[in-house]
């Protein structure tokens, strides 16, 4: 089985509910349930023992290697995460504290598993690092694309974590040689994502009658990736990628705010009309803008695709779409987690 942690996340959900579509090997799934985790979006998965939930933090050593000797895992994807830049804005000490700290005992904990191993199942054990492109810093309008070789420039809490998180999983492989691997993504956007960060917030927002809150111009670009998308590329690193190797994952589809903004409106226009008859856009709101906001990522992707053989399925259009339909969907997800519900699923559910 492969031990997944932070698997009741946005990216973490979709990345176990894609791997136990393609085939039948377990999930061992460790999650804090922060305010972040929501079990609900597993619920397709209740009643299958290939699913294995256990709640808990990365950094509490004593459990993590416990369930390392008990279960023996081939692989452990680590997702677990604080992980929106205006939470760490406010408050960064549990980004500190997750990101960083936890990171590191996490590795400490999967150190001591891996050397106990015998040889065949050290050279095939994989520790994968799931982390972000923030970590590249912001980019000029016309420069290059983030490649892999780019230097680390992190400018928000969040990203400066994230940026030791990734060194130290990078020392573990140099000092240590436990097989690591690192993927830094860009944007995701799909279900189940929670609505602080910019799509799902615009979406309910938007057919809850409230405001759209761009953030200053507008004008800032993000590369969006369709988490399906995400999912797919996890797979192909974890199976074929070189030990130490770090690959960035992206969709090249560079787009503005609030161009974004605008599609998702033009979107709902369509598919849920407003019943004055008026465009969703009449809801948009600039806003003060993010203290210290990157203007621009872009990932070039193009290391995995020759490598691995890893290209996106979808389009923005065809993920958008696909995005903007499954909330419409998915009313009662959206209600339990702006109500708060979806915090009492593990009760009712798990006990
Ligand atoms: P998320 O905030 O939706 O989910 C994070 C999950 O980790 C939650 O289920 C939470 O309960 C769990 N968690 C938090 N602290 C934990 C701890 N100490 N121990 C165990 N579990 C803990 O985040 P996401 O958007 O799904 O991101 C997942 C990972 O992917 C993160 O590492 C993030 O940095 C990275 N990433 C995200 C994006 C994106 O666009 N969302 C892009 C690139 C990389
Ligand atoms: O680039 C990868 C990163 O993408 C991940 O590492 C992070 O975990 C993830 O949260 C995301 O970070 P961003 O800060 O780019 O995502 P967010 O959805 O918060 O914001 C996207 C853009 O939209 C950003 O430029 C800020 C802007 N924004 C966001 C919100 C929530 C708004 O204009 N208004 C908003 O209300």
């Amino acid at each position: 089985m492969i031990l997944v942690t932070g698997g009741a996340g946005f990216i973490g959900a979709n990345f176990v509910l894609d791997w136990l579509a393609q085939h039948d090997e377990p999930v061992l799934n460790l999650d804090k349930l922060t305010y972040a985790g929501n079990l609900e979006s597993l619920a397709t998965l209740k009643g299958d023992a290939r699913h294995v939930f256990v709640q808990g933090d990365i950094g509490n050593s004593e459990l993590v290697s416990g369930l390392l000797v008990q279960y023996q895992p081939r692989a452990v994807v680590n997702f677990a995460a604080e992980s929106h830049v205006d939470r760490s804005i406010h408050g960064p000490e549990d980004f500190i504290q997750t990101n960083i700290v936890g990171t590191f005992r996490l590795l400490e904990s999967v150190r001591a598993y891996w050397g106990s191993l015998g040889q065949t199942e050290q050279a095939t054990f994989r520790f994968l690092h799931v982390s972000t492109d923030e970590v590249y810093g912001s980019l000029a309008p016309l420069a290059p694309a983030f490649t892999e070789q780019h230097r680390y420039e992190p400018n928000s809490p969040y990203s400066a974590s994230k940026a030791a998180s990734d060194h130290l999983v990078r020392a573990y492989h140099h000092t240590y040689g436990l097989p690591v691997l690192t993927t830094n993504c860009s944007n995701n956007y799909g279900p189940f994502h929670f609505p602080e960060k910019l799509i799902p917030l615009m979406i309910v927002n938007a057919l809850a009658g409230k405001p759209l809150p761009v953030y200053g111009d507008g004008m800032q670009i993000r590369d969006w990736l369709f988490v399906k998308d995400h999912a797919s590329a996890i797979r192909r690193v974890l199976a074929d990628g070189k030990v130490g190797e770090v690959y960035n994952v992206g969709g090249w589809n560079e787009k503005p705010n609030v161009e974004i903004v605008h599609t998702i409106c033009d979107l709902l226009d369509q598919l849920r009309p407003r019943s004055d008859g008026k465009s969703y856009k009449a809801q948009i709101t600039f806003v003060k803008d993010r203290p210290g906001h990157d203007r621009r990522y872009a990932i070039d992707a193009g290391k995995l695709e020759r490598e691995l053989g890893w290209k996106p399925a979808e389009t923005f259009d065809t993920g958008i779409r696909k995005t903007v339909q499954w909330y419409l969907d998915n009313p009662d997800w959206v209600a339990h987690v702006q109500s708060g519900a979806y915090r009492d699923w593990i009760s009712t559910q798990y006990q």
